[in-house]
């Protein structure tokens, strides 16, 4: 079947630029109950009666991309955990038996009351949005008085023994550009990765963006100056250029959308909380995949969809020319 690569005896998607691609990110809800200012700064103002994947559909959904060499999946949102029954969306996906790791993103809401339940559920790693160290800016940034409760989750997520705790930090020009060491002293003595992130432009945030988009480089730089050292990147590993450095016990991730080649490594597709396959965060089209999910024996048509869609899968975004595709905002089709 057109780009599925059988040439190494295992089945997977790949592209005509040679990428392959075992990393999914499959968003499940669009709601968010936060109002991060470059993302939802009104909050969710999405339809009342919102019809996102069944857990059926999302059983068919990871069957069929796990037969297509999908191993890596992660769950995201919106907020993944406003859905009532996400442990059980998280346990389905950790107990295939070709997923070999289970991770979500969330915004830490309700984390420290909850860490061990969606350990064991399987989940491997977790990312958790903090765009601040500071109880005030955080509010700010987010619309949530809940800094210090969201630190009390990762103590928990920490102690709960998941094998990865990302901190996700969205660097923003004036706002929270001077709190870097703050946050390399935090990883000094906690198994954490500190993921600094370029803002990125959106159809809803191109003000925003203008204001406060500032690129990561200054960072990378400081960090090679201070002997921190760029590690080898793992296959199906995200999109970041993670550094590590003898006297901290964490690391750091330097998240540069914007930068020369950051669609060279991309390994990962994207499924919309309402089922429609996307080649890129920022591509123009969406294909719906819905139809095709509604019972076990379309799977073959399903596969035959997804991999003849991978023809179209472009070598890049067009960030640097202002075209942000048909992304509103991340919280329409998960981070
Ligand atoms: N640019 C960069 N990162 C963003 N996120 C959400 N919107 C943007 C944006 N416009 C981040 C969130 C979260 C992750 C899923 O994506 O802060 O950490
Ligand atoms: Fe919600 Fe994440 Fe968007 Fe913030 S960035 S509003 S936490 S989806």
């Amino acid at each position: 079947m057109d780009n599925i690569d059988n040439s190494s005896g295992s089945k997977g998607l790949t592209d005509g630029f040679g990428r392959s691609f075992p990393y999914l990110r499959l968003s499940i809800t669009d709601v968010c109950n936060f109002r991060c200012d470059y993302c939802l700064p009104n909050g969710y103002q999405g339809c009342k009666k919102a019809d996102f994947l069944s857990i059926d559909e999302i059983k068919r959904l990871v069957n069929v991309f796990a037969e297509l060499g999908t191993n890596k999946i992660r769950i995201t949102g919106g907020e993944p955990t406003v859905r009532k029954d996400f442990t059980k969306i998280a346990q389905l996906i950790s107990s295939h038996s070709s997923i070999s790791t289970t991770a979500f993103t969330t915004n830490g809401y309700r984390l420290a009351q909850n860490a061990k339940i969606w350990r064991n559920a399987g989940i491997d790693n977790i990312n958790i949005s903090i765009d601040s160290l500071n109880k005030e800016r955080f509010f700010q940034i987010t619309g949530h008085d809940r800094l210090s409760e969201i630190l009390k989750g990762i103590d928990a997520a920490i102690n709960v023994g998941f094998e990865k705790v990302k901190i996700n930090v969205v660097l923003l020009k004036g706002v929270n550009d001077g709190e870097v060491n703050d946050y390399l002293s935090w990883a000094k003595s906690s198994p954490i990765s500190i993921r600094f992130i370029e803002l990125m432009q959106t159809g809803d945030n191109q003000q925003y963006f203008q204001k406060y988009h500032t690129s990561a480089i200054t960072i990378s730089d400081e960090l090679i100056k201070t002997g921190w050292t760029l590690r080898k990147r793992n296959f199906n590993a995200g999109p970041a250029q993670e550094y590590i450095h003898k006297d901290y016990q964490g690391s750091v991730g330097i998240i540069s959308p914007y930068s020369k080649d950051f669609c060279k490594s991309c390994n990962r597709l994207r499924i919309t909380s309402n089922g429609d396959l996307r080649l890129c965060l920022f591509g123009s089209q969406g294909v719906s995949l819905r139809h095709l999910l509604q019972s076990d024996e379309q799977k073959h048509l399903l596969i035959k969809l997804i991999s003849s869609q991978l023809a179209f899968k472009c070598s890049s975004h067009f960030l640097a020319l202002g075209d942000t595709g048909i992304t509103p905002n991340l919280a329409s089709i998960g981070g």
